[in-house]
């Protein structure tokens, strides 16, 4: 018999998961309900018991929430999937449900303003202990690793310079250390990078960003083997009230059908985007994974399947000229979100990232100069129009 599994991935972003009820709704129902009835005080007892296979409480599960979890979890090729109501949650779930004081994790240092601070600030107030490489070195990876530690946590490409990790060759050398591997996969989007196919244990999403695409809600998702979602991750989940809102998994559920047709016409944008953008006399260098400037193209083009979305570059000027930059464009939007049907437009330096140190913000090469551009489905011809009337506005 042919399951969801056996389907192609545009199949099973439309159907799979799909749960009907008796009233044969073509569109998945949503269903807004804290709690769940139960026949009998004995089937409810039973219930709490995990003897049988019922819905108690939505901070536990739901029946959306499922439609969306075993869809992502086709996308993914993971066992199991549970989803969270904010990307932090799932970032911060994964970690925590696992580690306890003198537990060690090494992570790129190349990551998003709240993961770093996650590790360098709240993980090591509670005994962890968290040490950050240069995530492109392998053998920073390798001499890191010669200490025992728990956890690898890395984020490729990364926000929002679009430093890419060697994903396989990470995994090869945590597995050999005995740490478990945790990937976000955000900048990627699940469709141009397989993470648990290169070798990694965990995946994480912000839901928010591509999934989402139209920059509505918030949402986050944890992947992987069973054993570690379903019997690491979900109690941490049900005890902390890590849970998506029914209403959130609906739309995202929802967007899935589409996601694959948005982000292929949003990297084609990008792609012509950074063409535009490196033959720019006031464009000082762009980080694009698919451009072959980008000093770890070969490795995109071995771990990727598509490039994304996401660009970052340096404006030829300090950060009065990039500023000037942002505030002249019309159509692109200042704003820190991404993945948005809509063109996002941002200052690292200034607003992501401007948590970290004047150090770490050097030691990631996040300059004053940066601008991290989140493409969107405008028509290109649009988008480089605004770009090019915002270059010449900077003088
Ligand atoms: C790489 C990365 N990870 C995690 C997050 C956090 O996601 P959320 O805002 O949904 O909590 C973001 C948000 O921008 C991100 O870019």
């Amino acid at each position: 018999m042919v399951t969801d599994k056996d389907y192609q991935i545009a199949t099973k972003l439309v159907r799979g998961g799909q749960h009907r009820s008796e009233n044969r709704e073509t569109s998945e129902a949503l269903y807004m309900t804290s709690g769940f009835v139960y026949d009998s005080a004995e089937q409810a007892a039973a219930a709490f018991r995990d003897e049988i296979d019922t819905f108690v409480y939505s901070r536990y599960g739901n029946p959306t929430v499922k439609m969306f979890e075993q869809r992502l979890a086709l996308l993914e090729g993971a066992e199991a999937c549970r989803a969270t109501g904010t990307g932090m949650a799932a970032v911060f779930g994964a970690l925590a449900c696992q580690l306890k004081s003198g537990d060690r994790v090494v992570a790129s240092r190349a990551l998003f303003g709240a993961c770093h601070a996650i590790l360098t600030k709240i993980l090591p107030k509670w005994g962890v202990i968290t040490e950050l490489i240069d995530g492109t070195d392998l053998a920073a990876w390798q001499a890191a690793l010669e200490t025992p530690a728990k956890l690898v946590f890395l984020e490729s490409p990364s926000n929002p310079v679009l430093e890419l990790v060697d994903i396989a060759a990470v995994c090869d050398l945590a597995h050999d250390a005995g740490a478990l591997v945790l990937v976000d996969n955000v900048f990627a989007s699940p469709l141009y990078q397989k993470p648990l196919e290169l070798g990694a244990d965990i995946v994480i999403y912000s839901t928010t960003k591509h999934i989402d695409g139209q920059g509505r809600l918030l949402g986050g998702a944890v992947l992987g083997k069973a054993s570690f979602v379903e019997d690491v991750f979900l109690p941490f989940y049900r005890q902390t009230g890590a849970a998506i809102s029914a209403f959130n998994a609906w739309v995202m559920l929802k967007s899935l059908e589409t996601l694959p047709l948005r982000v292929a016409a949003q990297t084609e944008n990008a792609r012509q985007v950074a063409a535009f953008l490196y033959n720019h006399p006031k464009v000082k260098s762009i980080s694009y994974p698919g451009h072959d400037s980008h000093p770890q193209h070969d490795l995109a083009k071995r771990q990727m399947s598509g490039f994304g979305n996401m660009l970052a570059f340096e404006i030829d000027g300090d950060q009065a000229v990039a500023f000037r930059f942002l505030n002249a464009l019309a159509l692109i939007d200042i704003s820190n979100n991404l993945g948005d049907s809509k063109s996002l437009a941002c200052h690292p330096f200034t607003t992501t990232h401007a948590n970290l140190s004047d150090a770490d913000r050097a030691s990631l090469n996040i300059t004053p100069s940066h601008i991290r551009l989140s493409v969107g489905l405008e028509d290109k011809i649009d988008l480089i129009a605004d770009l090019e009337s915002a270059l010449a506005a900077i003088g």
